[in-house]
């Protein structure tokens, strides 16, 4: 049996602290593509850009998308995400992580303009001005453990209305206690976003564990700062 180096699931439970997963991060940064990718067939990144470009390519949902439109990659870890974009041409992409060392491995790949190292939580990121992105996009992220379901009013600051927030939430993080549903509602009731397309997906092609196995791939529309 493969070693279960998929740190992310081990470690990260719904209690765990903002500071418990920066350290986690950093301390995994080096090696986390070869675990995550080559070990478990981690999807998140292929699924957003998948989900980006289904969603770009539609004039109603999306109407007048560019190569230079403004991006961020919201916990872009070590890049993988704004890698992909810019071998689709894209070219003014901005990546955030709460940690530094992840985000060290994501300027090698030489992809992003603007690297910020701060928390999507409730608390306001001073570098990102209003609505300043065209597209969020947010792989593997937004899950218990990482970033709250008070950390989505920011995530829909960052984005202009109009624009688009794609994200990953692993299935098991959907169910109501963890919060994450309620809040989307709450969102959409507010008038704040609407909700585009949502799908049961593949996150790992081999989990360590069953229960772990799957995400929804949500693509919403940002109505309202
Ligand atoms: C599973 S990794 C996903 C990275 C990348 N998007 C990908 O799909 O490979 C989760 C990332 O989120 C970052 N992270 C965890 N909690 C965060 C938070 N509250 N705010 C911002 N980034 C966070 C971690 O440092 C890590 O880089």
């Amino acid at each position: 049996m493969k070693p279960v180096t998929n740190r992310g699931i081990v470690e990260l439970n719904p209690s765990s602290t903002e500071e418990e997963a920066k350290e986690l991060y950093d301390s995994w940064a080096e090696n986390y593509e070869v675990d995550l990718v080559e070990n478990h067939g981690y999807k998140a990144p292929q699924l957003c850009v998948e989900a980006f470009n289904k969603a770009i390519q539609s004039e109603e949902i999306f109407p007048g998308a560019d190569k230079n439109m403004k991006i961020l990659d919201a916990g872009a870890g070590t890049g993988m995400i704004g890698e992909m974009l810019v071998k689709q041409g894209y070219t003014n992409i901005d990546a955030l992580d709460i940690s530094q060392n992840m985000l060290n491995e994501a300027k090698k790949k030489n992809v992003y303009k603007r690297l910020i190292c701060a928390p999507l939580s409730d608390v306001r990121i001073e570098q990102i001005q209003t609505a300043e992105y065209d597209v969020t996009l947010c792989g593997g992220t937004i899950v218990y453990g990482q970033a709250k379901p008070v950390a989505l009013d920011e995530c829909i600051r960052h984005v202009r209305p109009g624009g688009l927030f794609i994200f990953t939430l692993r299935a098991d993080s959907f169910d109501p206690k963890y919060g994450y549903c309620t809040k989307f509602d709450e969102l959409e009731k507010a008038g704040k976003w609407r909700l585009v397309n949502r799908e049961l997906r593949e996150l790992y092609t081999d989990p360590h564990e069953e229960r772990f196995r799957d995400c929804y791939l949500i693509t919403y529309k940002v109505i309202q700062n």
